[in-house]
């Protein structure tokens, strides 16, 4: 069966400022965004008619703009304006919003200084990210042959779109070998993340996971971070090598899409979905929900 495409939808997203009917929302070929990657976006959740962290959120899609050097037509609170219209505009109450914004098409080539800057933001209704079967069994992970790039070669701050065609290279090398989701190693061998979700490991009750200075330091990551803090439980933000992996007992990952996703396997290595890691993701869906 063909998947129902994205761009043939009913609905409305808001696009520069104003609501166009959904198969409408176009840019042109030409655009610099497309050419040369100069895109930035965001991935957001709501919950019960809410936006999760709607602030955090348009305060990360500003600064990854910023990184690229790509003037934001829009305040942070316009943007979040705009993401409760169209969330209205749409009816949507539990759902997704992408918001992006790319450069256009005024200059071709490697500089884009005379580009204006152009933003969308669509959303969705949207059910949990991977199957909620392997949820509870644990997803799987395969470590992968590509590699987070080091901060002076990538602006690895920055949710740029550029930066994930590393992610679809690896989740597809993955996926043919029968697994869910990859694990990124650094460019030094550690472990970073997945292709887009953080991860966090248990051991004797303590939670550790990598230090993100190389990878995006996640909304969800700092929510769950928080959430276990508050219940007395020691976070060790560390350095984390593969070698390392056999010594956890349980590992999840956190991001906005997979929420709290407990995984059952990386490689060949088993982990439970144990005590820690039901109990983060209990107290991370009350309070998205705010209950
Ligand atoms: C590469 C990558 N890492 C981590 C995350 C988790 O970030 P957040 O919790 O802000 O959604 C995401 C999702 O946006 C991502 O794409």
């Amino acid at each position: 069966m063909a998947l129902l495409s994205f761009d043939d939808r009913d609905g409305t997203i808001w696009m520069n400022g104003e609501m166009v009917p959904w198969r409408e929302a176009k840019t042109h070929v030409i655009c610099h965004g497309l050419h040369y990657a100069n895109c930035v976006f965001e991935g957001e959740r709501a919950y019960n008619g809410k936006i999760f962290k709607s602030k955090e959120h348009a305060e990360r899609l500003l600064a990854s703009a910023e990184i690229l050097g790509m003037p934001f037509p829009y305040s942070v609170e316009e943007i979040m304006a705009a993401k409760d219209a169209v969330m209205e505009e749409n009816g949507v109450v539990d759902g997704y919003l992408r918001p992006v914004a790319w450069r256009g098409s005024e200059q071709m080539g490697i500089s884009a200084k005379q580009t204006t800057t152009h933003v969308a933001i669509a959303c969705w209704e949207w059910p949990s990210y991977f199957d909620p079967e392997k949820r509870e069994k644990g997803i799987t992970l395969k470590t992968s042959p590509w590699r987070k790039p080091a901060p002076d070669t990538a602006p690895s701050k920055s949710k740029a779109a550029g930066l994930y065609m590393i992610g679809t290279l690896s989740k597809h090398t993955v996926e043919d070998a029968g697994y869910d989701d990859a694990l990124m190693l650094d460019y030094r061998g550690q472990v970073a993340e997945a292709t887009g979700a953080n991860i966090f490991f248990v051991k004797g009750g303590e939670l550790y996971t990598p230090v993100p200075d190389c990878f995006l330091d996640g909304i969800t990551r700092r929510t769950v971070i928080a959430l276990a803090k508050d219940a007395g439980i020691t976070v060790k933000e560390t350095k984390i090598f593969p070698e390392d992996l056999p010594t956890f007992e349980e590992c999840f990952l956190t991001g906005t899409a997979a929420e709290v996703t407990a995984v059952g396997k990386i490689d060949d290595l088993s982990f439970t979905v144990g005590p820690l890691t039901k109990q983060l993701r209990g107290t991370y869906e009350k309070l998205v929900r705010g209950e």
